[in-house]
């Protein structure tokens, strides 16, 4: 079983989503929960692009105990110095260098050649690799990079001594099969590729950012980068636990997984969205509050005969206390018996049928029956109203 290292960039990509705003403590706070989910690596910021930044990369730099812990840099020794300063407490500090390497951004954003970016990478690397143990290059836009310049530019950092490239799917533009065969590809062509890891890093603009981290797996990524709750730029990033709960639960199929504390997942997702203020919708796979609700008869009557017919995951596995059966429209007569005993009442085949009946009429009035509604409607039968 293939071992993936799980880079979580909620405090750097993440805190790029518009309107999003975290301060110092809510910063440590969220990189200390994510320590204690079990995070290989923790980005938390980009030292050189402010003063809090820095100070906040410091902090968690200090106070992290197992992750390592790294910081973004662009390719200019400033940068590199900066993310020194605020790195050097740590105990496994790692520089992330990245620089664009598509047409379109070399032309239009960076106005260089191939040839200037090529040589500002490598001695961005070869800097990097005197201060830090561990050097991440990320090759910024690289799924609408030729793979031809790909492959010779991370060929090219290998020589100059990084440990890690990246290939982001910046825009969120590429497709699962796409990606795959672009990770095939780099493990066949980059030179001494071995010595080093590959990572994933996708964005969610066409909704495939997990599914594309998944495909990068399967192509060969050691490493993929992702968010709590997916939160980012625009779309936002590939959902961490999303990816996590997917390698655990299919790793027949994928031949992988993390080394996560999965029943850490819900309570980190509850801290993210808190101190962020982005709201979990619903339906959101493995955090949503309606992930292990069960509403429809056919469903709840499954499910109460065996979880197993409804659920590939089981609620303690993220950390979710237990599944529930909300009551409503399409429910039917086992999910309610069982809500009734639960309430502490018995009652005789007649009797349940009529409030049974009594409380379809409701649910169909209302979008959501609750615990009170059924107990009125059960204390009402008891009085014979
Ligand atoms: O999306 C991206 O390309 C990035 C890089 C800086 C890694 O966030
Ligand atoms: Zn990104």
């Amino acid at each position: 079983m293939r071992e993936i290292d799980i880079f979580d960039t909620t405090l750097r990509d993440g805190e790029q989503q518009p309107g999003l705003n975290l301060n110092l403590d809510e910063k440590l706070e969220i990189a200390k929960q994510l320590d204690r989910l079990g995070v290989n690596i923790i980005e938390a910021g980009f030292p050189a692009s402010n003063e809090g930044d820095f100070h906040s990369v410091q902090k968690i730099a200090r106070a992290v105990k197992n992750s390592t812990v790294t910081g973004l840099s662009r390719v200019v020794k400033k940068d590199i110095d900066t993310a020194y300063e605020a790195l050097k407490d740590t105990a496994n500090p790692r520089i992330h260098i990245f620089i664009a390497t598509s047409d379109i951004h070399i032309k239009h954003k960076l106005l260089m050649t191939q040839q200037e970016v090529l040589d500002a990478a490598v001695e961005a690397v070869r800097y990097a690799k005197q201060k830090f143990p561990v050097v991440q290059f990320s090759a910024e836009d690289a799924c609408r990079t030729s793979w031809d310049f790909l492959t010779k530019i991370s060929s090219e950092v290998i020589r100059a001594g990084v440990d890690v490239i990246n290939l982001p799917d910046t825009v969120g533009y590429t497709t699962p099969n796409e990606i795959k065969a672009m990770f095939q590809h780099m493990k066949q062509h980059v030179h001494d590729v071995e010595k080093i890891k590959l990572s994933a890093h996708n964005h969610d603009d066409l909704g495939m950012a997990v599914a594309n981290s998944l495909a990068a797996i399967e192509g060969g990524a050691d490493q993929v980068e992702c968010t709590i709750n997916g939160i980012g730029e625009r779309a936002g990033n590939a959902s961490l636990e999303e990816i996590a709960v997917a390698l655990q639960i299919r790793k027949d199929y994928y031949a992988a997984n993390s080394t996560l504390k999965l029943n850490e997942l819900k309570r980190t997702s509850n801290l993210v969205s808190k101190l962020t203020g982005t709201i979990v919708p619903g339906n959101k796979a493995i955090v949503g509050a309606n992930a292990f609700a069960h509403e429809s008869g056919i469903h709840q009557d499954g499910v109460l005969k065996e979880s197993t017919t409804y659920e590939i995951i089981t609620p303690e596995l993220v950390g979710v206390e237990k599944n529930s059966l909300p009551l409503g429209k399409l429910s039917g007569k086992h999910a309610f018996k069982t809500k009734i005993t639960e309430l502490g009442f018995e009652l005789e085949e007649d009797d349940l049928k009529r409030v049974f009946k009594a409380f379809k009429d409701l649910a169909h009035k209302k979008k959501s029956v609750t615990d009170d509604d059924i107990f009125a409607l059960l204390t009402a039968e008891k009085s014979g109203s």
